[in-house]
């Protein structure tokens, strides 16, 4: 009678430990129990049994004062809070086709996000998939490429740099900057930009690219890939395609980079949106995203999550294409550069990969039934393999 006594109380005491035990953990770790799954739940639920994204048209909506342009919260061309061009090509396009000049068919308009100090990127840019006579003496394809860009914003450096940029501007005449801060939270008056630019002075161009200056893009790809689009018309309209992120948790951890705080988006679950590191839309959706900036209040400044509220505002849902990468480097191999579109984090090797991913012997070498089944094997080998760093995912093996 007294053994069992004594045992109970040990067994109670045992449990009462690993009870409290466990509680410690739970709240030692729940910031980040919270932000791996509990969030990922909350999204989860909200993104696929929910699915009701009202709010975008009731919270975000300008009201419509503010939409009035003649109250000059836009300027005379549309732009979101008076920012002037302090570089602008309004013919880069071919004049825009306004006041009846000559519209050139253009098949993209490439933007490339960057920033006042990025030169290097941009040169290297310029001389590989960004160089539009070469698109268009190997591929016969029409693209034009410019940069978006704001202002250096450390002022002590400002004026050399910006003088440094003028250089640049005479040189290759494809900057446009507009007046505002170039930094991390104002990547969304960037975005805005892009659309505004694309709306005013290449209203033409079949379909709009917006890509960071650090990913690489397989032109030749890119560019047959679009072609094909174009030859069935229907989807080449209401197409936005990119690596999505569907019902990604907005990060509430403060230190992070991507912090957005409850005031500003109360919601569990974003809206679908494609990786910013590089994505096109069609140009019908080109003009749907333009008219939601001037609908929706832009305070958002995740500029990729911006684009998702846009979207859907208007009804367009992003596509999902195996090659294109979201934050991810391509594993370097010949049978993935068959099909590879964008690969992200190339700040040095952008002229190296260009050699190496478009040399003739690569395509040159991409038929036969041998040759099919190595390629193959050998995308298992690099994607779907779990220690292998995760690019495209393990279903681009199969394509
Ligand atoms: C928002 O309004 C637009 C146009 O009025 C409509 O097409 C769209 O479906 C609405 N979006 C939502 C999420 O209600
Ligand atoms: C772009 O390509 C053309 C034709 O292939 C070449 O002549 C030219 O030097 C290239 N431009 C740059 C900036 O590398
Ligand atoms: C964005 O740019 C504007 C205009 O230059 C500036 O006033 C603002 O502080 C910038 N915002 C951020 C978060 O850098
Ligand atoms: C946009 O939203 C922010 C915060 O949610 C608010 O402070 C701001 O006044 C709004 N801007 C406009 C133009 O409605």
């Amino acid at each position: 009678m007294f053994i069992n006594f004594r045992r109970i109380r040990k067994c109670q005491c045992m449990q009462l430990l690993t009870t409290g035990l466990l509680l410690c953990v739970v709240m030692v770790c729940w910031e980040e129990l919270d932000h791996h799954v509990v969030s990922h739940m909350r999204s989860y639920t909200y993104r696929y049994l929910v699915d009701n994204y009202d709010f975008l048209n009731s919270s975000y909506a300008l009201s419509s004062s503010r939409r009035n342009r003649k109250e000059g919260y836009y300027d005379a061309d549309g732009g979101l809070g008076n920012y002037p061009y302090l570089m602008n090509h309004p013919g880069k396009c071919g004049g825009g086709g306004r006041d009846g000049q000559s519209r050139d068919d253009v098949l993209l308009l490439l933007f490339v996000k960057s920033s006042p100090e990025n030169f290097e990127r941009r040169q290297a840019i310029r001389e590989t998939w960004g160089n539009e006579s070469f698109v268009w003496s190997e591929l016969g394809a029409s693209v034009r490429l410019v940069f978006a860009l704001g202002v250096h914003p450390n002022v002590g450096w400002r004026s050399r740099v910006q003088s440094a940029l003028l250089q640049e501007d005479q040189a290759y005449g494809d900057l446009i900057q507009q007046n505002f801060l170039d930094t991390f939270h104002n990547l969304t008056s960037k975005l805005i930009l892009q659309f505004h630019w694309g709306h005013k002075y290449c209203r033409q161009a079949r379909f709009l690219m917006s890509a960071d200056d650090d990913i690489f893009v397989h032109m030749p790809n890119l560019v047959e890939y679009l072609r094909q689009l174009l030859s069935s018309q229907s989807v080449a309209k209401d197409l936005w395609v990119g690596h999505v992120h569907r019902g990604a948790p907005p990060v509430r951890r403060k230190e992070s980079k991507y912090h957005v705080p409850h005031d500003l988006y109360p919601w569990p679950a974003y809206p679908d949106y494609t990786a910013g590191a590089g994505y096109v839309v069609s140009g019908d959706v080109a003009a749907k995203i333009y008219q939601a900036t001037l609908l929706l209040n832009s305070s958002m400044y995740i500029d990729d999550v911006f684009m998702g509220m846009c979207a859907k505002a208007m009804g367009v849902s992003p596509q999902e294409h195996v090659y294109f990468s979201g934050e991810g480097k391509t594993p370097y191999h010949p049978c993935i550069y068959n099909h590879m579109i964008t690969s992200h984090g190339h700040a040095t090797d952008v002229r190296s990969l260009w050699q190496a991913a478009t040399d003739p012997t690569v395509s040159g070498n991409s038929g036969g039934f041998i040759n099919n089944i190595y390629c193959t094997a050998v995308r298992v080998a690099l994607l779907c393999l779990p220690y292998y760093q995760n690019t495209y995912s393990c279903m681009a093996a199969f394509t």
